[in-house]
């Protein structure tokens, strides 16, 4: 049975750790320009159903880094795109490559392609969930000093994919976060409900954005429409007004706090330049350790 990472949920505490102590030394192989071909003589597929500049780019030089050789499939190049249905195409890759990574809507999706695979299946977002995402956040969070463990996290904004990651990761590793959301826009309820089920870390939903920066170690927001909600764009608009990280919301956190954006980010919105280019922003250097979590993810799933 080959080995997936669907979820955040997959991983444990462990692996989450040796997946950062990985990266670590893979940028540093990587910034001393020394090679490391792990995933050697392996394929790596990948199937995008929406658009990527980071998740793609850093898991095709990453497999390029690391050896290997990448196909990438737009949904729409692939049968796939006109009714082949999942399973068989599931079946057929596996013949072929040895791994998928796959960005897609529904989570249903993803697992489907998992079941009908007899190679490893990554998920590289889901409406539901982004675990690659925030593995690597926290590699990014570990790098600037923070000690997971005593830190408070605060996501201000939407209750997407990247937060219902966040809260598996806070569940896995035992963290605060704290999630300030619109009502009606909370993160999933399952998830929230795995995540409780650790019993472990301290995990608020709140809707006030000023209670859940107060005294914050990180500030993280996300795009206020996701990928696939094109339709709700003015509602979601008006709506999360209130939830954007300005510098009147910074004044609640610690005067240290970090300010973390997956990106891509709408300016102006969920975030204001004069934040993501400020002194406190960390988002390119989050989008920079993609490439070297994405590797440790690609060893740990593909690799020899
Ligand atoms: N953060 C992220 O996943 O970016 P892309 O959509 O560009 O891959
Ligand atoms: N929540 C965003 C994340 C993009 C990386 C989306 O799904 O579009």
């Amino acid at each position: 049975m080959p080995r997936h990472l669907l979820s955040i949920f997959d991983l444990d505490k462990k692996e989450i750790e040796s997946l950062i102590k990985r990266a670590f030394k893979l940028k540093a192989l990587k910034k001393k320009g020394s090679s490391h071909h792990t995933l050697k003589g392996k394929y790596v597929g990948m199937i995008f159903e929406k658009l990527s500049t980071r998740t793609r780019i850093s898991f095709e030089v990453g497999t390029i880094d690391l050896g290997g050789n990448v196909i990438y499939m737009s949904s729409r190049d692939m049968q796939l795109g006109r009714g082949e249905t999942i399973a068989d195409t599931a079946r057929v890759l596996s013949s072929y490559v040895d791994g998928v990574i796959i960005r897609t809507y529904g989570q249903e999706r993803i697992e489907e392609l998992a079941r009908h695979s007899s190679i490893p299946v990554i998920n590289a977002l889901t409406d539901l969930e982004h675990p690659c995402q925030i593995v690597s956040d926290l590699f990014t969070i570990k790098e600037k000093g923070v000690d997971i463990k005593k830190m408070k996290l605060a996501y201000i904004g939407d209750g997407n994919n990247i937060v219902n990651s966040l809260i598996g990761a806070a569940a896995i590793l035992g963290f605060h976060l704290s999630v300030a959301t619109p009502k009606e826009y909370e993160p999933n309820g399952k998830i929230l409900s795995g995540a409780r089920g650790y019993k472990n870390g301290k995990i608020e939903i709140i809707n006030d954005p000023k209670e859940a920066a107060n005294g914050a170690d990180i500030l993280y927001t996300d795009v206020w429409v996701s990928m696939g909600q094109e339709d709700e764009m003015r509602e979601r608009r008006k709506i999360f007004k209130p939830y954007q990280i300005n510098r009147r919301l910074l004044s609640f956190a610690k005067p240290s706090v970090l300010v973390m954006h997956c990106l891509p980010a709408h300016r102006g919105e969920e975030i204001t330049d004069e934040v993501v280019d400020g002194p406190n922003s960390i988002v390119f250097e989050q989008a920079e350790n993609r490439l070297h979590v994405g590797k440790a993810i690609l060893e740990m799933f593909i690799g020899n």
